[in-house]
């Protein structure tokens, strides 16, 4: 299948995920139930910052990790823990998996995908590569363990600029998957000859350049904090643009008494309790004749609750498995960018 037709196939976004109707006194007996089988399982959380505040909570009075995706992969390697319990989309769980394959990896839901992902089928992904032998393969941690095992090296946001600039020194050309907006930033910024695989995440892709235009005359005080996988006429009216870590940074840091946030609306959680004091805007979604799938809102990741993680420890269910060869071939991009963190960047 051609790259346009496998961006063609239409792919099936979640509408309905669990009610979250739950009374207190369910919440707070589904919380001491998952302490309890943490303790006893000798178990940790490893959340994602895109996760509900429920589950962000219990990670970190629980002793486990609320991150973005290069510090969750990181996390899980220096854990003593015998499970590590991804709450998150799969490619975490699966990143987990490959770099601690001794360990039992479960998820809350093994069908909580991501779009980036599902638009980058590792056949039409391998072929894309055969045809560019001269190029260096870097892929967006937000993919299959089979397209990362096609891979020179793996990147996170928070790290892809440092690599592909370091790459583009020692004069590589790149070819790029699967996000083409933050592929596009990362060729503006460093100048490197890229290739760009035509993904597109379907929560950053829906924030509207000339609605933030619009909502930043209405607050000039405003600062614009924009993760990378935004549109190109989003990310040129940021004042900051990085990863998830990168813009609960700023918010703390930065002196403005507003913020306007350009990705999934869970990070406010984190972003409200280290920064009590600061207005928090959602970056718009809609504007003049704009549609709005999923309106600052992931599907997959809203598909980690209470309840579902209470079920995955009490039942051992939702275990994440790679395919030892292909977790083999994967992990050599995974450590080759872990190393470059700790060498080059030195975390
Ligand atoms: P971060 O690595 O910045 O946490 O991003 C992960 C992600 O899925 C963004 O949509
Ligand atoms: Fe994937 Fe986008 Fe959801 Fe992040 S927000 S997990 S890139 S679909």
């Amino acid at each position: 299948m051609s790259i346009s037709n496998v961006l063609s196939k239409p792919i099936s976004i979640p509408k309905h995920v669990e009610s979250p109707l739950l009374s207190e006194a369910e919440r707070l007996a589904l919380k001491d139930s998952i302490r309890q089988l943490l303790k006893s399982q000798n178990a940790v959380l490893v959340a994602h910052y895109y996760t509900d505040g429920d589950l962000q909570s219990l990670a970190e009075e629980t002793g486990g990790c609320v991150a973005d995706s290069l510090e969750m992969a990181r996390y899980g390697s220096r854990s003593k823990a015998d499970t590590l319990i991804v709450c998150g989309v799969r490619f975490m769980g699966e990143t987990a998996k490959i770099l601690n394959p001794e360990k039992r990896v479960l998820m809350p839901d093994l069908g909580a995908t991501c779009s980036l992902d599902e638009l980058c089928p590792e056949l039409e992904f391998s072929d894309f590569c055969d045809q560019y032998p001269q190029y260096t393969v870097v892929v967006y941690a937000n993919t299959s363990a089979a397209v990362k095992a096609r891979a020179d090296w793996v990147v996170t946001s928070s790290i892809a600029l440092p690599i592909v600039q370091y790459l583009h020194q020692q004069g590589q050309k790149i070819l790029w998957a699967p996000d083409k907006h933050l592929g596009n930033y990362i060729a503006k910024t460093t100048g490197a000859d890229m290739l760009l695989w035509p993904g597109a995440c379907v929560v950053h892709d829906e924030f509207k350049g000339i609605a933030l235009a619009d909502l930043r005359h209405l607050h000039p005080d405003a600062a614009v904090l924009v993760h990378p996988e935004s549109p190109d006429s989003v990310i040129t009216q940021a004042d900051v643009v990085g990863s998830t870590t990168a813009l609960i940074k700023a918010v703390v840091t930065m002196p403005n008494p507003t913020f306007i946030v350009a990705t999934e609306e869970g990070i406010f959680w984190k972003m409200r309790q280290l920064a009590p004091g600061k207005r928090l805007i959602a970056a718009p979604t809609a504007g003049v004749g704009a549609t709005c799938e999923s309106c600052g809102h992931c599907p997959w990741m809203a598909m980690n609750s209470l309840k579902k993680l209470e079920q995955t420890l009490r039942l051992g269910i939702g275990e994440i498995n790679v395919d030892p060869d292909v977790g083999r071939r994967a992990i050599i991009p995974i450590e080759r960018m872990l190393d470059f963190a700790s060498r080059k960047l030195g975390n």
